[in-house]
C-alpha cells in the first residue's frame, strides 16, 4: 500500500529527552515512541572532530524517537524539532525521514492517514 506517511526517527543525547518531548507535544503528535539505544556519529563517540580511522568506535546512551506524522508535515516538524535540539556541538543529533508503507490501528481497523 502507498501511504502519505513517514516515519521521522530522532536519535540524540538523553539529556534532550524532556526537550523533545515537550517540543513533541506542543506540535500535537498523534503518538510517539522513546527507545534507549546506543550509538555514535561521524566522530566515533568522541568530542573530537577530526578522529583516527583506526580508532575503535565508542557507543554512547542515546535517545532515539520515532513519530509518524503525513508526509506534508515533514518539513514543519523537522524544523521544530532542529531547533529544539540545536546547540552548534558534536552530538547535536541527527534526523532520519523514512516514507512509511502502511499503519493499521488494531482496535479499529483503520488505516493509513485515518490510523493516525
Ligand atoms: N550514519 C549513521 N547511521 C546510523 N546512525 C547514525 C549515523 N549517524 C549518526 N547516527 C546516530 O545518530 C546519533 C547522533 O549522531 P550525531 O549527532 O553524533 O551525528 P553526527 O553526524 O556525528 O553529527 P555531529 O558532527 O554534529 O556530531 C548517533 O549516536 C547514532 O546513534
Ligand atoms: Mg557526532
Amino acid at each position: 500500500m502507498n501511504t502519505n506517511l513517514s516515519r521521522i526517527e530522532i536519535i540524540c543525547d538523553m539529556s534532550k529527552f524532556q526537550t523533545l518531548k515537550k517540543c513533541l507535544s506542543e506540535v500535537r503528535v498523534g503518538g510517539m515512541t522513546f527507545t534507549q539505544v546506543l550509538g555514535c556519529g561521524v566522530e566515533k563517540g568522541t568530542k573530537e572532530y577530526e578522529v583516527d580511522e583506526n580508532y575503535e568506535m565508542e557507543l554512547l546512551p542515546k535517545i532515539q524517537v520515532a513519530v509518524v506524522t503525513p508526509t506534508d508535515q515533514v518539513e514543519t516538524l523537522t524544523n521544530v524539532i532542529q531547533k529544539a535540539l540545536y546547540t552548534g556541538h558534536i552530538g547535536d543529533g541527527k534526523i532520519f525521514v523514512y516514507s512509511l508503507d502502511n499503519v493499521i490501528r488494531v482496535r479499529t481497523g483503520d488505516t493509513g492517514e485515518e490510523a493516525i
